[in-house]
C-alpha cells in the first residue's frame, strides 16, 4: 500500500480511506503512548476525525476497526452484504440458486472484467490464423482482462508466456478439471510460447485435512493428468510448491515483494479470511501471485523481468489476479493478462461447482466406460420432460440439461451440436438419446487419456518438473 501521508488527491478508494483511517487511529494511539505535546495529539485526533467522515461520505457507513469496506473496495467481490439470491464466486465456494448455473454476465459486471466478444475472437482468428478454439466460440471461455494487450505483443513480435496451475487436492481428477490445461495447451501450439503450470501442495496442505506427503504425492499424479493432455516438454515446466520456493531465490523474492505490498486488510476483504485463519492462508495469495512475474523463473526467461504472462484460469481464481495486478506496478512489474472460463457443471445440476470428494458430482478421469455410462443414465440431470409425450410435446430444456451442458464442453462437431440441440428442444430427441450421445463422446475421450497417462514414466515427470531453460531463447 502506498504511504498515508496527508494528501487528499491520493485517496482513490474506500479501501484506502479506511486504511488511512485505521494509521491514523495507531499514530494517535502511539503518541498518547509516547506522552507527546498535546498540540500534536489534538492536531492528530483531528486529523483522524475528518477522515472518518470522508470515510462515513464515501462508503455510507461509520468506520469500524478491522472491518474494511469490503463491498466497496475495487479488489473485492462478494462483500458480507451479498443478497441471498445473488450467486457467489470466491476460489472456494460457488454457490447460485439458478439451475442454469451462474449469470457469468453479471459476474464479469462485479469482477470488473471484459467480455471475450465476437471482435476479440475475430482479432485472435487473424492474428493466429487459426479457427479459434470451440471453449472460444462457445463461451466457455468468457471473459478476459487484458487480451488485446497479448495480441498487441504478439503482432509485434514480442514475446509472452503462459501460466496456469492446479490444487491437488486428491489423485482423482474429474472432467472438470481439464478445461484450461486442454485449452492451455491450445494457446500453447497457436501462439508457440513457455508453459509454467504451478502445483500449489502447499495450499492444499494448508485449507485440507493434509499431511504435507500426500500433498507432494497428489501434485506428482496430477501432474501426469496434465502431462497426458498432451504438453511440449521443451515448452513446459511443471513446478510444485513446496519443491520449487526451496529452489529458486528468484520465485522466493517475488513471494516477499508482494506480501510486503498487500496488507491484512486487504486480503482479508478479497478472500474473506478471518482472525482465526493460520498465517499460511493470509500469505498464501502471494504465492499463487508471484508466477505471473517472468522473474520468477530465471532458468526461462534470464534475466528478463517484463516478460508479460496470460493466464488462463476458471473465474473462481480470479481473486488472486485482481490482487495480483493490483500489485504489480507497484512493485515495478506487467500486470498479467487473464482468461476467464465458466464453471464445468455438476452431474446433478448447475447450481455448483463439481466436487472431487463426491464420486457421483462428477466423471473421474480414471472411470470405466461402465462407469461413465451408469453415471450419466443415473445421475445427469435431465432438462427432459417427466413422460416421453410430454416430451414430445413441449420439448427439453438445453439451458438446465447437464448432459448437453457437458456436450457443449466436448464435442467438438458444431453442426452435430447445433442439430441436438434443436432435436431436443423440439422433443425429436429424448433424453436417453441425448444421453447416448454423450456417454459415445466421453467413453473414448477419457479411453484415449489413460491410455496417453499410461505412458508417462516417472522419469518424464521428472523432466518436466526440473527447473530448467525452455525451447525460448531470452
Ligand atoms: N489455486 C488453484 C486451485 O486450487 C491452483 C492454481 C495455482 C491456479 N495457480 C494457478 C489455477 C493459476 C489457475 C491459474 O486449483
Amino acid at each position: 500500500m502506498a504511504d498515508f501521508q496527508n494528501c487528499d488527491s491520493c485517496i482513490s478508494s474506500p479501501l484506502e480511506l479506511f486504511e488511512r483511517v485505521t494509521a491514523q487511529g495507531e499514530k494517535v494511539r502511539s503518541l498518547k503512548a509516547e506522552k507527546a505535546s498535546t498540540d500534536e495529539i489534538d492536531a492528530a485526533v483531528k486529523l483522524l476525525l475528518s477522515l472518518k467522515v470522508k470515510y462515513k461520505a464515501a462508503t455510507g457507513q461509520d468506520y469500524k476497526a478491522g472491518s474494511p469496506p469490503v463491498d466497496f473496495s475495487p479488489m473485492s467481490n462478494n462483500g458480507p452484504t451479498t443478497a441471498l439470491d445473488e450467486d457467489f464466486v470466491d476460489p472456494w465456494t460457488v454457490q447460485t440458486s439458478n439451475a442454469k448455473g451462474v449469470d457469468y454476465d453479471k459476474l464479469i459486471v462485479r469482477f470488473g472484467s471484459s467480455k471475450i466478444d465476437k471482435e476479440l475472437i475475430n482479432r485472435i482468428e487473424r492474428v493466429t490464423g487459426k479457427t479459434p478454439h470451440h471453449f472460444l466460440r462457445r463461451g466457455i471461455f468468457f471473459s478476459h482482462r487484458d487480451m488485446n494487450h497479448i495480441l498487441d505483443a504478439y503482432e509485434n513480435k514480442k514475446p509472452f508466456y503462459l501460466y496456469t496451475g492446479r490444487g491437488p487436492s486428491s489423485d482423482a481428477m474429474h472432467v472438470g478439471h481439464l478445461i484450461p490445461f486442454i485449452f492451455t495447451k491450445w494457446l500453447q501450439e497457436v501462439f508457440n510460447v513457455p508453459l509454467v503450470v504451478q502445483l500449489t501442495d502447499d495450499e492444499k496442505y494448508l485449507w485440507k485435512d493434509l499431511t504435507i506427503e500426500k500433498a507432494s504425492e497428489y501434485a506428482v499424479e496430477n501432474a501426469k493428468d496434465i502431462i497426458a493432455c498432451g504438453f511440449d516438454i521443451n515448452k513446459t515446466f511443471i513446478f510444485s510448491d513446496l519443491d520449487y520456493l526451496g529452489m529458486s531465490p528468484g520465485f522466493y523474492k517475488n513471494i516477499a515483494k508482494v506480501q510486503k505490498h498487500v496488507t491484512f486488510n486487504q486480503v482479508k476483504g478479497i478472500f474473506g479470511f478471518t482472525d482465526s485463519d493460520c498465517i499460511g492462508k493470509i500469505s498464501f495469495p502471494a504465492i499463487q501471485a508471484a508466477p505471473s512475474f517472468s522473474s520468477s523463473f530465471p532458468q526461462i526467461f534470464k534475466d528478463k523481468k517484463d516478460i508479460q504472462c496470460l493466464i488462463p484460469c476458471a473465474i473462481d481464481q480470479d481473486p488472486y489476479f485482481r490482487m495480483t495486478r493490483d500489485v504489480a506496478p507497484r512493485i515495478g512489474y506487467l500486470k498479467p493478462a487473464l482468461l476467464h472460463s465458466i464453471f464445468f457443471p455438476a452431474l446433478q445440476g448447475a447450481q455448483t461447482k463439481m466436487s472431487a470428494s463426491d464420486p457421483n458430482s462428477s466423471i473421474f478421469l480414471t472411470d470405466t466406460p461402465k462407469q461413465i455410462k451408469t453415471k450419466i443414465n443415473k445421475h445427469a440431470f435431465s432438462g427432459g420432460k417427466d413422460t416421453i409425450e410430454e416430451h414430445r410435446k413441449y420439448g427439453g430444456n438445453c439451458e438446465v440439461d447437464v448432459s448437453y451442458m457437458y456436450l457443449t464442453f466436448f464435442l467438438e462437431d458444431d453442426d452435430k451440436l447445433e442439430k441436438m440441440k434443436q432435436a431436443y428442444t423440439s422433443g425429436a430427441l429424448l433424453t436417453g438419446e441425448l444421453k447416448k450421445v454423450l456417454i459415445e463422446t466421453l467413453q473414448p475421450l477419457i479411453a484415449a487419456h489413460q491410455q496417453r497417462r499410461k505412458q508417462i514414466t516417472d522419469e518424464m515427470v521428472k523432466q518436466f518438473m526440473t527447473p530448467r531453460k525452455l525451447a525460448f531463447d531470452f
